[in-house]
Parts: C-alpha cells; structure tokens; sequence
C-alpha cells in the first residue's frame, strides 16, 4: 500500500484526547465526543463482533476505535502508516489482545483477519492509486465472508477539494464501485450524522459542537440512517467479502 504523505497526522498525534483523530484542535472538543459517540453507536448497532474474531483496525490512528473494539473480540491488529499515530496509540491502549504496527500492509498471509474497521481513514486516501491499493489490501487481508466497516464523510457529487493535503471526500458509488470490483458486496449502507448543509440548521450544529449532547446523538442517528441521499454526511457501510 503506497504509505503517501504522513506529515500531517504526525503533526497532530501527539494532541490530547480525541484531537488527533477529529477536529485537530488543541484541547479536545464537545465535537469529537459527539461524533466518537455516533461512530460507536453505529458500530455497536450494525456491527457484528464475535468473541473468535480477529479484527484488523486499518488506519486505526490513536487507537480510538482499537479500544472499543478490544473487549468484543479475540485479538485486535492496529496500523496506520503515521509512525507517531501508532506510538500513540500503543501508550493510550495497553492490552494483552492488540498489537499495534506502523505501514499500511504487514499482514503476509491471504486471509487473516474475520473483520476490519476503517472510520474516518478512506476520506484521507487523496489519490485513487492508493485508495485502490488500500482496496486491494483489504480483499487479501480479509476472510472470505469477513466484513469490512467503514465510516467516512460522503459527498453526493463529487466535490471540489482544492490542494486539500488531508481530505477528499468520495460519493456512494465511488464506493461501492471500488469494494464491488474487489468481491465486496454491500451488506448495509446508511448515514450517521447530518452536517448543517443538510440540517439548514447552522444553529444548531454549532450548539451540538459546543456541548455534544447523547440523546440528541441518539436522535440524530436514528434520523439519519432514514437519509438515502443526503448533499454531505458522514456515512456508514458494512461490506462482505464474497465467499
Ligand atoms: C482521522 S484519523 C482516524 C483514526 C481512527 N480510524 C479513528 O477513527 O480514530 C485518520 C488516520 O488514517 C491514517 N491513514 C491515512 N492514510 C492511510 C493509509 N493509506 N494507510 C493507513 N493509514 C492511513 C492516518 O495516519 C490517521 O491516523
């Protein structure tokens, strides 16, 4: 997997709290709790985590998704190809079932890992090369009849990102197409959060971002998975790879 530029996350690792991975700022903020809140009940409510599986957390930045996911299954590998990400990640999250290693692709053997997550990781790939690299990896990585969840911010036309050096937002299809040419089928597809594009409640996303709030993740989860196509969201899938 081409390992790209990695100044930027290394720049941020060594944030407090949930900066490294959301927002990016100096102090954690009510907007990576909120939104850590909404990645953790989609994947509590779609995931399927058996006490056997071996999951491999890809692009699993300080570890945040590691550890929740440690507790719900046998063994957890996490990678990130931010050198500092992984250091990180191994002082936050000390247990006896993860390992940690930096570089997109260490994983020898064809089928090893029952599941994968990758949150908020697809959205950074800038270059389509890579991206279907990652792809790629992951339809070797990955048993057959294995899932793959992946969060990441949609788009519903393809947008304009400028010289962006950390973010390129993809639509549904781009997708779906990519998992589907690598023997992904689809299994769920649905929204997590709608941003204020979509809301037409700047007001209230800024309120939201300055105190979280859990009954209103609650709800905006519960709303926004009945979204099909909305203008930008931040989106959840559950792909199988075919047997
Ligand atoms: C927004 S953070 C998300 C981290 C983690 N998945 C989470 O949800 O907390 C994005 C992470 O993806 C990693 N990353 C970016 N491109 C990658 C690639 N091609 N292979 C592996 N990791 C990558 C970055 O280093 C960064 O740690």
């Amino acid at each position: 997997v081409k390992q790209g530029d990695t100044s930027f996350w290394d720049g941020v690792a060594g944030l407090p709290g949930l900066s490294p991975v959301i927002d990016y700022q100096r102090e954690e903020t009510p907007w990576a709790r909120y939104i850590t809140r909404l990645h953790l009940q989609t994947l509590a409510r779609a995931g399927r985590f058996r006490a056997a599986d071996r999951f491999l957390d890809y692009g699993c930045g300080v570890g945040r998704i590691t550890e929740w996911l440690a507790p719900r299954v046998a063994e957890v590998v996490g990678l990130d190809t931010s050198a500092p990400m992984i250091a990180e990640a191994r002082r936050r999250c000390d247990r006896e079932n993860v390992r940690f290693e930096v570089g997109g692709d260490v994983a020898p053997e064809h089928g090893v890992y029952d599941g994968a997550t990758l949150i908020w990781v697809l959205q950074h790939v800038l270059d389509d090369e890579a991206f279907g690299a990652v792809l790629d990896f992951l339809a070797r990585v990955v048993k057959p009849g294995g899932r793959v969840y992946c969060i990441d911010r949609l788009c519903r036309e393809p947008v304009d990102h400028g010289d962006s050096d950390y973010i390129r937002l993809r639509t549904r299809t781009e997708y779906e197409e990519a998992f589907r040419a690598r023997g992904f089928t689809t299994r769920a597809s649905h929204p997590v959060c709608i941003n204020e594009q979509v809301l037409g409640r700047p007001g209230l996303t800024r309120w939201v971002k300055r105190r979280g709030g859990s009954l209103l993740a609650r709800f905006d989860l519960a709303w926004a998975r009945r979204q099909r196509d909305p203008f930008v969201a931040d989106s959840f899938w559950e792909f199988e790879r075919r047997r």
